[in-house]
């Protein structure tokens, strides 16, 4: 991979991104068989150091990690010094020092584990940064969507709902786009990134033009945490406007696949039939890939740091 760290999908090349989710898939071969690989990581240590809440993405790199043979901690922020005033670089140094080899970070300012990355001796992940970047949620998300549709170039895929606080969104859409999808940002104005005409995504705000034709359909959670006004209205009109359900879904391909990252707001963003529908609903598959991808994506790191030591 040529990386020291996995902090964004932006700048990746598409043949890594390509390399990351093929070494991922023979994980998901292994995770079904039943087997683990412990040896890989045997010796090595995984800090999770999570300062936002998190409940899929902190399990799935603690099972990945334990998969293959590595000693996972995970530090929660509630418990740890940071609350007492110690600051991120003086955590750093703590890490330095505990000689961590893989240091997986969520934190709500983005560009915190950029930060962590110049001042650790750990291989960084970042496991989501404020509006920035979530990396392994973009390519647990591509490796879903290339298991279902044999393929990423040439697909269209509309994501809905809350663009502007969503770090899956922009990983998504760089992700998908260095692939050769074809990406749609769909929402009310108030929640669409003035970055989006940038990142050259076609903008919607509109469901039912925006859902048109769409291989896949990826719902976003409204952030109410990251709001600090009325961005939207009310649960129930964001509801009748922009939340799926199947009469909407109905304008996208028949095959169109539905996606959502969780925590799912049932019956604001997504209707309960639709994210239950075993046909059209991947949002377990999701999980699953989830940790196949964590997987992947700590073994090529620990690989490139072994020869970097
Ligand atoms: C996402 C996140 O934390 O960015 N959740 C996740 O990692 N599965 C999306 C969200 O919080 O809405």
């Amino acid at each position: 991979m040529a990386h020291r760290h996995l902090l964004q999908i932006e700048g990746l090349h598409p043949q890594q991104i390509e390399a990351m989710l093929d070494l991922a898939e023979s994980y998901v071969l292994l995770n079904r068989s039943g087997k683990t690989q412990r040896d890989l990581l045997r010796g090595r240590t995984l800090i999770n150091l999570f300062f936002e809440d998190s409940t899929r993405t902190r399990t799935s790199f603690e099972l990945a990690g334990k998969r293959l043979g590595a000693d996972v901690i995970n530090m929660s922020v509630s418990t740890s010094s940071v609350n007492k005033g110690e600051t991120l670089l003086d955590t750093a140094a703590t890490l330095n020092a505990m000689m961590c080899d893989l240091l997986v970070v969520r934190h709500d300012q983005s560009g915190a584990p950029n930060l962590l990355a110049q001042k650790v001796d750990a291989a960084v992940i970042n496991a989501g940064d404020g509006t920035h970047e979530h990396p392994t949620q973009a390519l647990l998300d591509a490796l879903t969507i290339r298991r279902r549709k044999g393929r990423l170039e040439g697909l269209i895929v509309a994501i809905c709902g809350d663009v502007l606080h969503s770090r899956v969104a922009r990983s998504n859409i760089h992700l998908l786009s260095a692939m050769g999808a074809i990406v749609r940002v769909v929402a009310p104005p108030t929640l669409i990134p003035a970055e989006a005409a940038r990142l050259g995504v076609a903008v919607f705000h509109d469901m039912a033009k925006g859902l048109a034709g769409a291989d896949v359909v990826m719902m976003l959670r409204v952030q109410r945490e990251r709001m600090n006004g009325g961005l939207v209205p009310s649960a129930r009109e964001y509801f009748h406007f922009f939340g799926l359900d199947f009469d909407k879904l109905a304008h996208a391909k028949k095959d169109a696949i539905v996606m959502h990252p969780g925590p799912m707001n049932r019956g604001v963003e997504i209707d309960s039939a639709v994210a239950d529908d075993p046909v059209r609903s991947v949002i377990k598959e999701q999980v699953e890939m989830g940790v196949a991808v964590r997987m992947a994506v700590l073994d090529i790191l620990a690989r490139e740091n072994r020869r970097n030591v």
